[in-house]
């Protein structure tokens, strides 16, 4: 018989997991503690924007006309303990407050509530980015508590999903990495993952610290690739060399890559920063913590990043206070295709300037429900244009396609001054100076 699976906690991680597992043909129960949410999807309406989720959503939750029926959803811990064979855990584990260490106290509470009601054969799933160790110790907490003793069996399966890709990211890894104590659970998640597997997915088996590190070690991979080419923009800045044309050819060595070499504001949302601050925390905890003292220098240059934002800006304003400056901001998010505004560059350095007494006026695609939320005194407008208008200094600081797609023509009508600065060297110089423009991007004095 077809496995059944549980999905625990619905943000991106969840809901995009719940209906991959639907679109691979299994019954899937999601469970959320938040009434809202699980009223949103039951409708098959998602609460955060992302390419693709929504229809796929709409494709399998039962009630909608059409659909396969094989997603619901729920708040009831004792029917997805009845309901599901493989639970999977993907509840968020944000930073804690005051500290890097991260907050397990969701991921703790999911899972004590679950076990509780298990009654065996099941297999928990932890997907959530969690320091290393967390495993060990929550298959100790599951024997405690469960019902079913030793039938109920943790596994840990990390989950590398990019926001704005999250929906392909799932049905399509670029790897599966599965930490087991057992050949039982292996095979129960060869059986869950089957069709990417068949597509050619690798499927790599570890014990439980190294499939949790795999997640971690990769993100810090990551922001150390773009802390790197920031650092490499800052001393472009000082030597006069222009980073983006350093970045493609260090990139045709495909030993370096061309992926993650954009410099520009830095890295931000909901994992990345956080991620690389719990593993410092961590292997504080282990004794191991020089090894990881490299990432507190990644996270200051990528903090750096922001205020030299700011003080490019304040030059390109004649360099004296902010006092008075219209500033358009184009680009709200942490990066494209994402109404996520969770510890975004482009918000910060809008933020930083408006607290210096720039007038503001912030326009995002998707992000600007959000960004309103977390910063009402800013100012917004509806547009790029209505953004711009007026504006003394236009900044670019997420690289959505809309606005590369923008006629600096039209633009340069409406802004009192032509002068434009790239946060994300993701625009074409020639276009705008052609349209009159002033353009100037980070880490590229001559381009
Ligand atoms: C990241 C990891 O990529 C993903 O594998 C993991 O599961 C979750 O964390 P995500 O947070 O969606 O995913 O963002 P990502 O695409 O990695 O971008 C992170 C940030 O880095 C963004 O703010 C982006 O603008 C910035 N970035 C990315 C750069 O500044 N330069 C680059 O070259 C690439």
């Amino acid at each position: 018989m077809a496995l059944k699976i549980t999905v625990i906690g619905t943000g991106y991680l969840g809901a995009t997991h719940a209906a991959a597992m639907a679109e691979l043909g299994f019954e899937v129960l999601g469970l959320d503690v938040v009434p809202e949410k699980i009223e949103m999807l039951g409708r098959g309406q998602v609460p955060m924007f992302e390419p693709g989720l929504e229809d796929l959503l709409r494709k399998h939750v039962a009630g909608i006309e059409g659909s396969t029926g094989r997603l619901r959803f729920t708040m009831d811990w004792a029917e997805v303990a009845e309901f599901g064979d493989v639970h999977f855990v993907c509840v968020n584990t944000p930073q804690k407050h005051g500290e890097y260490a991260c907050d397990m106290s969701y991921v703790d509470s999911a899972v004590e509530s679950l076990a509780k009601h298990l009654r065996g054969p099941n297999l928990v799933v932890g997907k959530s980015t969690v320091p290393v160790g967390s495993a060990d110790r929550l298959a100790a907490r599951i024997l405690e508590l469960a019902p079913g003793g030793g039938e109920v069996e943790l596994a840990w399966n990390p989950e590398f999903l990019r926001e704005g890709f999250a929906v392909d990211d799932t049905l399509h890894p670029d790897r599966i990495v599965v930490g087991v104590r057992s050949e039982r659970a292996e095979k129960l998640l060869r059986e869950v993952y089957a069709t990417p597997i068949a597509d050619g997915s690798p499927f790599v088996v570890t014990d439980f610290p190294t499939a949790e590190l795999v997640k971690t070690s990769a993100n810090s991979f990551l922001a150390t690739k773009i802390s790197f080419i920031n650092a490499m923009a800052e001393v472009c800045e000082a030597a006069g060399g222009d980073v983006a044309r350093l970045a493609e050819a260090i990139g045709h060595d495909d030993r370096i890559g061309k992926k993650f070499l954009r410099a520009g504001i830095g890295f931000g949302g909901g994992c990345l920063p956080k991620d690389i601050r719990a593993f410092m925390a961590r292997a504080g905890e282990l004794g191991a913590d020089q090894a990881l003292t490299f990432l507190r220098e990644i996270d200051s240059i990528n903090m750096r990043q922001r205020g030299q934002m700011v003080e490019l800006a304040r030059q390109a304003l004649g360099g004296g206070p902010f006092l008075g400056k219209r500033v358009a901001v184009l680009g709200a998010t942490f990066k494209p295709d994402s109404d996520d505004v969770r510890d975004s560059p482009a918000l910060n350095v809008a933020g930083q300037i408006h607290l210096q007494g720039g007038q503001v006026t912030v326009y995002d695609p998707k992000g600007m429900g959000n960004a309103r939320r977390l910063f009402p005194t800013l100012g917004y407008a509806d547009s790029a244009i209505e953004a711009v208008r007026g504006a003394d200094v236009v900044l670019h600081l997420t690289e959505w396609r809309e606005f590369r797609e923008l006629d600096p023509r039209a633009l340069g009508e409406a802004a009192a001054a032509r002068v434009i600065l790239d946060g994300r060297n993701a625009l074409d110089p020639e276009l705008w100076r052609k349209a009159g423009w002033s353009y100037r991007a980070m880490g590229r004095p001559t381009a």
